[in-house]
């Protein structure tokens, strides 16, 4: 898609459009499908992904007592893919092509998106075109076009969403939430976010030469789904390692902005960056780098002490924020591997990955204890908001832009050294033609999603 077409209404063009005429699944509206639960009918969900995180997801959807897991879909038919999960939930319809899942609408109320980041956007947004509750795998999206889809297709068919960003409702994160909302560091003055750990996936490389023969256990036409076709090479995309590749995953960035930034956004109420930068190697022409340092700037919020506020995402192996903005903390507090140290005007706090939050206030020598706040289940609570009860917390309402934001930071490592200014409304980097273009991308023909007109 060329930037000028991200400016205009899109067309109806995809396959819910031909599967429509076909006299198959049809586009509902939101008040088609609303209606009052049965105190014991369930909730019907099926899962796209059924391997990886997914299995996590699908068995901690699964755990709400309303659920019934009606239906499985997986290109890869192994043992540590579809194989178990259909052992598990044995009366499940099983398919490996979530198209053909989703053309028998009347069976799904809900649908879990767990595939790689490539494939959110079309399962999800064919799923709420038809009317289905959708839990969604973070980064949201591959492109912030198709975030900003997520978000609008969201509102318009009023289902209810959630990103699998988990960590969110861990105790952790909502502790280091309600510390920055409850003023224990004033007004917030600077972040810095890191992710210093080594990852176990392929980045900064070349594509190697040739092929290997497909596993009968993978369906390689469908994984490939809206991307470019490329020959198999076994270990190198399914499973696991498509996360270093610009055609299907994120980089460090996408696979964990949308974790690490969640507290951070929350907790200073952050909207869209005004601008940002990247400090990276050029990229190679087919993987994500190896290290980047992100410098956005968003505009101030009632959380934060000026007119904009600087947010620095670092990501490198052993690389955490530099010695100044560290050195008012204690000695011996080592930082840990991933996580966000907030500055504010009375204190530090420094929110760890997965672990509790410290405190160090301005005034006095050490760490301050901080009112512990419970976790919930991400899981079950998007579970009951699909049957009425509740809300969920990473709607794609907050969600969307949150994605849209990270996801930006990808764009600026494509142009090390370039500041972009950042047209939220407008979709658009309004000093940079050339970035604009990779807001979004080309999709395969035959595979292009339907897009939400505005
Ligand atoms: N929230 C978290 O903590 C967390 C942790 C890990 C991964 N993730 C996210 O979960 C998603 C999956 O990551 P992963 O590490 O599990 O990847 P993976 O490649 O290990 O697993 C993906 C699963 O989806 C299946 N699949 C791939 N394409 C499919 C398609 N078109 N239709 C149906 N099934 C398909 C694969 O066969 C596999 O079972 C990613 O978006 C990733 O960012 C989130």
């Amino acid at each position: 898609m060329s930037p000028s077409e991200i400016e205009q209404p899109l067309s109806r063009r995809g396959w819910i459009q031909r599967l429509a005429i076909a006299g198959g699944a049809t586009s509902l509206s939101a008040l088609s499908y609303r209606r009052v639960w049965g105190a014991n009918e369930r909730l019907r969900v099926a899962s796209v992904g059924t391997g990886g995180k997914g299995w996590s997801d699908l068995n901690g959807v699964a755990a709400s007592p309303v659920v019934q897991v009606v239906a499985l879909c997986d290109i890869d038919d192994s043992e540590q893919h579809l194989g178990r999960a259909a052992e598990k939930y044995s009366s499940a319809k099983r398919f490996a092509d979530w198209r053909e899942m989703l053309s028998q609408p009347a069976d799904v109320d809900a649908v879990i998106v767990s595939t790689p980041d490539f494939m959110h956007a079309p399962v999800a947004l064919a799923s709420m075109q038809l009317g289905k509750h959708v839990f969604c795998q973070k980064p949201l999206t591959h492109t912030v076009f198709e975030s900003r889809q997520m978000r609008l297709a969201a509102k318009r068919q009023g289902v209810i969403t959630q990103m699998g960003n988990q960590i969110q409702s861990h105790t952790a994160y909502r502790t280091a939430v309600r510390a920055v909302h409850d003023g224990a560091i004033g007004k917030v003055k600077e972040v810095h976010t890191w992710q210093a750990g080594s990852p176990r996936w392929p980045r900064h490389l070349l594509r190697p030469e040739g092929s290997d023969p497909v596993p009968a256990h993978v369906r390689w036409d469908l994984w490939q789904g809206v991307a470019p076709r490329r020959p198999y090479k076994k270990g190198l995309y399914h499973p696991f390692n498509w996360r270093g590749w610009q055609a299907y995953g994120t980089g460090q960035l996408g696979d964990f902005g949308c974790h690490l930034l969640d507290p951070v956004f929350q907790a200073l109420q952050l909207t869209a960056p005004i601008e940002l930068v990247a400090e990276a190697p050029p990229l190679k022409p087919e993987t994500w780098t190896d290290r980047a340092t992100v410098r956005y700037r968003f505009p101030g919020t009632a959380r934060t002490s000026g007119e904009s506020i600087a947010v620095t995402w670092y990501d490198a192996v052993g690389v955490r924020p530099p010695h100044e903005v560290t050195e008012h903390l204690p000695g011996s507090f080592d930082l840990p591997s991933a996580g966000s140290l907030l500055i504010g005007e009375k204190g530090t706090l420094v929110i760890p990955h997965v672990a509790m939050p410290h405190l160090f206030p301005s005034e006095g020598d050490g760490e301050s204890p901080l009112p512990v706040v419970e976790g919930v289940d991400h899981y079950v609570q998007w579970a009951d908001a699909c049957r009425g009860l509740g809300t969920t917390t990473s709607s794609f309402d907050y969600s969307g832009p949150l994605s849209e934001a990270v996801l930006l930071g990808t764009v600026a490592i494509r142009f090390p050294g370039e500041t972009l200014q950042w047209d939220a409304e407008a979709m658009r980097i309004s000093n940079s033609t050339e970035a604009t273009r990779y807001l979004s991308k080309e999709y395969v023909a035959g595979w292009e999603p339907d897009w939400v007109t505005v």
